[in-house]
């Protein structure tokens, strides 16, 4: 696979900043891209002329920088040919590092199981389940007690919705495949929060759609931005309910208003982590309530177990049964014990629980004081919901602090997996789903990493994909 010099461009964003002989920054830039996956194993990078031309820098400056990486064990070099992306034996051979017991993961942002509720809806589930012993057990819509559960989820948010409205999927990433599979055709615009959730990125990249990222604002979305860049969009992406990785929710007046003009994709994944109100207090109202025709995805994932691995689509009917026939590409249908125990938690309403908010928020409070504390340069906005802090360093060394961590113990998702473009290099997004004692211990070894960096530690490390 080629990379075009444009591309690379793009990815290696602000490069020309910090000091150092510029060829050292451009390389140390692409071992990053590298690391991180953004540029993928065994892609053939454009030739020195192309990217020079590109960057608007000479060709020496590309030519050392891609000797720097040839010799570190980052290219694969042949006389005539493309140089290709590979990783130095080492690099490869340190991976267990990071899965290391030892290790603090700050790099996934989603909750553990809450023990006894899955116990009890997994038992009412075994109980119903001899109901579909008749039938073959395929249904690329979903079995009728969960589909019903999910629309009754809506109506309680205000959202009137029939079960002829829901599509159960392998959870929430499975519905953005099916439907960019559906609606996404290559070369079309695709609107998206800038920054966002990082696998919806990637599915709209594999799908070759051109990205159009609209950058958030510090207290949200910007209306007139928005609605400017969706002309000519064939579909805007949203997460307007505590963000990944913002956490921010977008307020009712927005929601009101926006009405982007183009297709749009809500997604709702954490729209049951509201923090700071009443469990059972009316919260924002779901987006598709205001803007016709949206699409809204979902999933338990966040709000109860990610190993469930059940979401899905809220559309018209026409629409899902376009993305039904599509569904044999990938599966044939979601396990029919986890959806039956999965109608039981969103029946109960096991999807806000009082008392796992509550845990949420003082773990929230843990993280945002031990930063404080041990990283006072790093500026921590603190989001009313959602699972993460999207936390702002003075400098740009995102990529490399994610690539240093693990040597201290700590694994991260550095700023710019959440955009494009090279974006978001002052940025690392911190969960704080982890218990209170691994919060102040990850905080500890990222200061620890901090003070590396800054020492010039260079880092080799392939960060793990990011949920
Ligand atoms: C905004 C958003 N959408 C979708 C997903 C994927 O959810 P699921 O586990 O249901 O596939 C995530 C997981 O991190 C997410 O944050």
């Amino acid at each position: 696979m080629k990379v075009g010099s444009y591309a690379v461009a793009r990815m290696v964003g602000d490069w020309q900043e910090g000091p150092g002989p510029g060829h050292r920054r451009l390389s140390d830039r692409l071992r990053l891209l590298i690391l991180d996956g953004r540029i993928a194993l065994g892609a053939a990078l454009p030739s020195e002329r192309d990217l020079a031309g590109a960057l608007a820098v000479s060709r020496t400056t590309v030519g050392a920088a891609y000797r720097t990486l040839a010799e570190h064990g980052y290219l694969a070099t042949r006389s005539r040919a493309r140089a290709t992306v590979r990783l130095p034996d080492d690099a490869s051979g340190r991976l267990p590092e990071r899965t290391d017991e030892g290790a603090v993961d700050l790099s996934v942002a989603a909750p553990a199981a809450p023990v006894e509720i899955l116990h009890a809806a997994f038992a009412s589930a075994l109980r119903r389940l001899p109901h579909h012993f008749g039938r073959h057990g395929y249904d690329p819509y979903g079995v009728g007690e969960l589909r019903a559960a999910v629309a009754d989820w809506y109506g309680r948010r205000g959202l009137p919705t029939t079960p002829g409205q829901i599509m159960v999927t392998s959870g929430a990433q499975h519905a953005l495949a099916l439907l960019t599979r559906t609606l996404v055709a290559p070369r079309d615009r695709v609107l998206i929060d800038h920054p966002t959730y990082p696998h919806a990125i990637r599915v709209f990249t594999e799908a070759r759609a051109r990205l159009v990222p609209v950058g958030l604002t510090a207290s949200g979305w910007d209306v007139p931005q928005l609605r400017a860049a969706a002309g000519g969009a064939a579909l805007a992406y949203l997460v307007p309910d505590f963000h990944n990785p913002t956490g921010l929710c977008m307020p009712s007046g927005v929601r009101r208003e926006l009405r982007p003009g183009c297709l749009t994709v809500v997604d709702e994944t954490l729209a049951d982590l509201a923090l700071d109100r009443a469990p059972d207090a009316a919260g924002a109202e779901p987006l598709a309530a205001h803007v016709p025709g949206a699409v809204s995805v979902g999933s338990v994932s966040k709000s109860v177990w990610g190993g469930l691995r059940i979401g899905w689509i809220r559309a018209r009917p026409a629409l899902l049964e376009r993305v039904v026939r599509n569904r044999p590409v990938t599966d044939l249908g979601t396990p029919v014990l986890e959806q039956l125990a999965t109608a039981v938690l969103l029946d109960e309403g096991r999807t806000r629980r009082a008392d796992a908010l509550g845990e949420l928020r003082a773990r929230r409070e843990v993280l945002v004081r031990e930063l404080g504390e041990r990283l006072p340069e790093v500026e921590v906005p603190c989001p009313a919901g959602g699972l993460t802090l999207w936390a702002r360093f003075p400098e740009p060394v995102a990529s490399r602090l994610a690539a240093v961590a693990p040597d201290h113990g700590v694994n991260l998702a550095a700023g710019p997996r959440f955009g494009v473009g090279g974006a978001f290099e002052r940025h690392v997004r911190l969960p704080f789903t982890l218990p209170p004692e691994l919060l102040v211990q990850g905080v500890e070894r990222l200061a620890a990493a901090r003070d590396a960096v800054a020492r010039g530690a260079f880092g080799h490390h392939v960060p793990p994909p990011t949920a």
